[in-house]
């Protein structure tokens, strides 16, 4: 799907990068699971790689991340409270990340009215 892009000595390695070395190695949490991550990935590419794509829900649908460079808004999760943008988030020793639960409180949506299957008014 993706690979890493490895940026020793100020250039961009064009063949596929070493493995990394413990000192590279971080973890932190989402939604208190452990998730091992590369000094410099994003929370998102760590979550990816990690096996984890539902980063969220929104009206009870699940949601992941789709751009990857910061436009959809579809991989906010929450940081400390926040709800922030993980595809544009550094991953950081020990931060605790957790899915971004958001509730449909549109009272004209679909998603929170009962809808008659027999009324065609709409
Ligand atoms: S994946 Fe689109 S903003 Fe993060």
């Amino acid at each position: 799907m993706f690979k890493r892009l490895h940026f020793a000595n100020q250039s961009v390695q064009t063949t596929e990068p070493q493995s990394g070395t413990a000192d590279d190695e971080i973890t932190f949490s989402f939604n208190q699971q452990v998730v091992t991550a590369r000094r410099g990935d994003t929370v998102a590419t760590a979550l990816l790689l990690n096996n984890i794509i539902r980063f969220g829900q929104r009206g009870g649908i699940d949601k992941g991340p789709f751009c990857l460079m910061g436009a959809c808004y579809e991989c906010l999760v929450q940081v400390n409270g926040r709800s922030q943008q993980a595809c544009m988030l550094e991953a950081v020793q020990d931060m605790q990340v957790m899915p971004l639960i958001l509730c449909n409180h549109d009272a004209d949506s679909p998603a929170t009215t009962e809808h008659d299957p027999d009324d065609n008014s709409q």
